[in-house]
């Protein structure tokens, strides 16, 4: 079956500096693939290339068989490929819904309002907050908003970049259960990027690690949460939830 999307010995960087020195993994429609790895191996800047914006020196990016290597972000977004950044950045000032409707910027009125019912019935507590300032919202509930967003334009592939980071362990577990229900009850396929890696090992039909810009292991989450020597190597031996 051809991947959702490819990434194929890919090599970028910022100015002379190569961050991805080949990186190569795919992901399939309906499948989670976790991207672990420690604070500095390139994983925001691997899903920053996919999105458009670092121009990769070497490689290719396939969505569906099909290059998009050079193409604007706004161009790789409409094929499909969603990415929600580390760190949500909504738009603080503006109301839960002005942000939503960002998500659906360029797109059909009436389908932008469809697919913002779907959100709200993802996320209950968003619509009571639709006229809320985001920026007055809890951490979790912005990490909902930003995901929310991204939904609003039906992408195939969501790329989601340390949804967990910052918030209460309990905040975490309804994240995980939603990025789960996206996979299983709407097909998505999904690029989990997460410090928190036993987390998402659990949760993920396929994991990569990804150590100083170049992937060390690959295999299923399930393989890799009984690597004893994966675990004490990059998980020091412990579980971080
Ligand atoms: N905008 C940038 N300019 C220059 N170097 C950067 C920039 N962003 C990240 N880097 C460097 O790229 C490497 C990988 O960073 P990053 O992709 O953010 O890692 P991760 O997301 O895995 O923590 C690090 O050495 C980091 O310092
Ligand atoms: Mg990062």
């Amino acid at each position: 079956m051809t991947a959702l999307m490819e990434v194929d010995g890919l090599r970028a960087g910022y100015g002379s500096v190569e961050v991805l020195h080949g990186v190569s993994l795919s992901v399939r429609e309906g499948e989670i693939l976790a991207l672990v790895g420690a604070n500095g191996a390139g994983k925001s800047t691997l899903l920053n290339t996919i999105s458009g914006f670092i121009r990769p020196s070497d490689g290719d990016i396939l969505c569906r068989g099909h290059s998009i290597l050079g193409r604007a972000p706004a161009v790789i977004a409409r094929a499909g490929i969603r990415h929600v950044p580390e760190g949500r950045r909504i738009f603080a000032e503006l109301a839960v819904e002005e942000n939503l409707m960002l998500g659906g910027y360029g797109l059909d009125r009436e389908r932008v309002l469809e697919r913002m019912k779907w959100v709200y019935e993802l996320f209950p507590r968003l619509i009571e907050r639709r006229s809320q300032a985001a920026g007055t919202m809890s951490g979790g509930e912005q990490q909902m908003l930003a995901i929310g967003r991204a939904l609003i334009a039906d992408p195939k592939l969501l790329m989601l970049d340390e949804p967990s980071m910052g918030l209460a362990p309990i905040v975490v577990a309804e994240i995980f259960k939603l990025i789960v229900k996206l996979r299983d009850a709407h097909g998505l396929g999904i690029l989990l990027v997460e410090q928190n890696a036993h987390a998402a090992l659990r949760i993920a039909d396929q994991a990569c690690v990804l150590s100083l810009g170049c992937v060390v292991k690959q295999g299923t989450g399930a393989a890799l949460l009984s690597d004893q020597t994966f675990i004490e190597a990059f998980l020091g031996g412990r579980s971080s939830v």
